[in-house]
């Protein structure tokens, strides 16, 4: 079903405030998102040729259907950098149906909520360790102690890296992470990249095969081993596979999980009253995150591609247009959520769409749940005030949402 077309849609030539270039503290982003969504919920950026949807109804409609609001962006991206290691071999989050959904059964062989529960005691060590260095100080930054190191140690862990390896992965983290250019959001980028960040991606695409080639020879309990020995029909992931994965992995489940933490206590510090009661009844906490990832998701929109000509809410799209869906927006729509903007950790239903809606659905939601709910649970334990001094935002990149520095002055319990 389709909605009257609004004039300035269907020309495309209608007065569009500027979007901001970064998300900072979110405010100006979220003002644009309200008018967006209000008047141009399909827009056509004259400047990039990409789609934006801003309303949740229509957010659904694109990630509900793969065969016409593709994840496979080969066609409109430049070749991949020849000198540059391919890690984009059968990559979930670039693969439409039915490959998508033959790796996916495949991973998901590997990467199981029970795997997930298991490794629970262990990320609780891992939190307590983290902690460990910052004890007895009054003040300290929670992402540098904590937020930033705890998810990338803890998927080194998963993979079975042995714990000496950590500080490499640290920096090849990084290294991925920079990757992200400065663009305005839907222009394709040239496919070029820094020569010292080809070298930190070469090392690890190296180290990466390493393993998955040594796990092939002597299985162990680790996630690379499960992933070389998974079947569906009879398939089995290459080794370039596999190494795309592990590498996706770390890029999908690092910073996402770290801004996670970080937002976490930016809301609590906004609403005390709602942090207090979540101190005073733990029970809380998981439909506290819940609403932190709705009302502060740590990424703001995710891409699509159309693979022909169709209709989005009145408004044409040609083949081949790139479609940006701005889920921070849709978890803001008032035609969905009462009173979007305030921060309610009583709410429900409550379903954002914070990792993602239909086939991409985030694998790593489990994870990320169970190491933030371990983090705060922690922080509440050890500490019987929190106090959140000026978070310094990430600028850089328009797609996450989220402090690179919190400090935060502390009393202990
Ligand atoms: C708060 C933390 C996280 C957020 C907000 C998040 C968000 C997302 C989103 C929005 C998608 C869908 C992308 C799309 O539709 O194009 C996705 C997919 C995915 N995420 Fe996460 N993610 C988080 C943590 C993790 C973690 C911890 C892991 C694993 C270590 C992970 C692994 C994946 C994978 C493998 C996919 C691809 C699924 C597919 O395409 O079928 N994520 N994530």
């Amino acid at each position: 079903m389709t909605r009257p077309m609004e004039p300035a849609d269907a020309a495309g030539t209608a007065e569009v405030p500027k979007p901001p270039t970064g998300v900072g503290d979110g405010r100006e982003l979220l003002q644009w998102l309200r008018t967006m969504r209000d008047r141009h919920p399909v827009w056509r950026d004259g400047t990039t040729g990409a789609a934006h949807v801003f309303r949740y109804d229509d957010l659904l409609q694109v990630l509900s259907s793969p065969d016409v609001f593709s994840s496979d962006f080969s066609g409109i991206m430049p070749p991949p950098d020849p000198d540059a290691p391919n890690f984009t071999e059968g990559v979930l989050t670039m693969t439409d149906p039915p490959r998508h959904g033959k790796l996916r059964r495949l991973v998901s062989q590997a990467f199981t909520p029970r795997m997930v529960a298991q490794l629970e005691p262990k990320v609780a060590a891992l939190t307590r360790e983290l902690f460990d260095t910052v004890a007895g100080a009054g003040d300290f930054d929670l992402v540098t102690s904590v937020a930033y190191p705890l998810p990338v140690i803890v998927i080194a862990e998963m993979l079975g890296i042995p714990p000496a390896d950590r500080e490499l992965f640290r920096g090849w983290g990084e290294a991925l992470l920079s990757t992200n250019y400065e663009l305005p959001v839907g222009a394709v980028p040239d496919g070029t990249m820094p020569e010292h960040i080809v070298g930190q991606l070469k090392d690890m695409h190296a180290y990466l095969l390493g393993h998955v080639q040594d796990r092939r020879i002597s299985p162990r309990d680790d996630l690379i081993s499960r992933l070389v020995t998974a079947e569906v029909d009879g398939d089995a992931l290459t080794d370039g596979e596999t190494v795309s994965f592990l590498n996706f992995l770390l890029l999908a489940g690092h910073l996402t999980t770290s801004l996670l933490m970080g937002n976490t206590l930016l809301s609590f510090a906004e609403e005390p009253e709602q942090g207090k009661a979540v101190r005073a009844d733990r029970e809380l906490v998981p439909a506290a995150l819940e609403e932190v990832l709705r009302h502060r998701p740590p990424v703001v929109f995710q891409a699509r591609v159309t693979s022909r000509e169709t209709e989005l809410a009145g408004v044409t799209l040609p083949a081949r247009t790139p479609v940006m869906c701005w889920q921070m927006s849709g978890n803001r729509d008032e035609r969905h959520f009462p009173d979007p903007d305030r921060f309610d950790i009583t709410r429900r239903p409550n379903q954002h769409l914070t990792f993602g809606h239909g086939i991409h659905f985030c694998i790593g939601t489990p994870l990320a749940r169970m190491e933030s709910r371990i983090v705060l649970n922690e922080l509440l334990d050890r500490y019987r005030s929190v106090d959140v001094g000026t978070p310094v935002y990430y600028e850089r990149s328009p797609e996450i949402f989220g402090v690179k520095s919190l400090p935060i002055t502390v009393q202990p319990a």
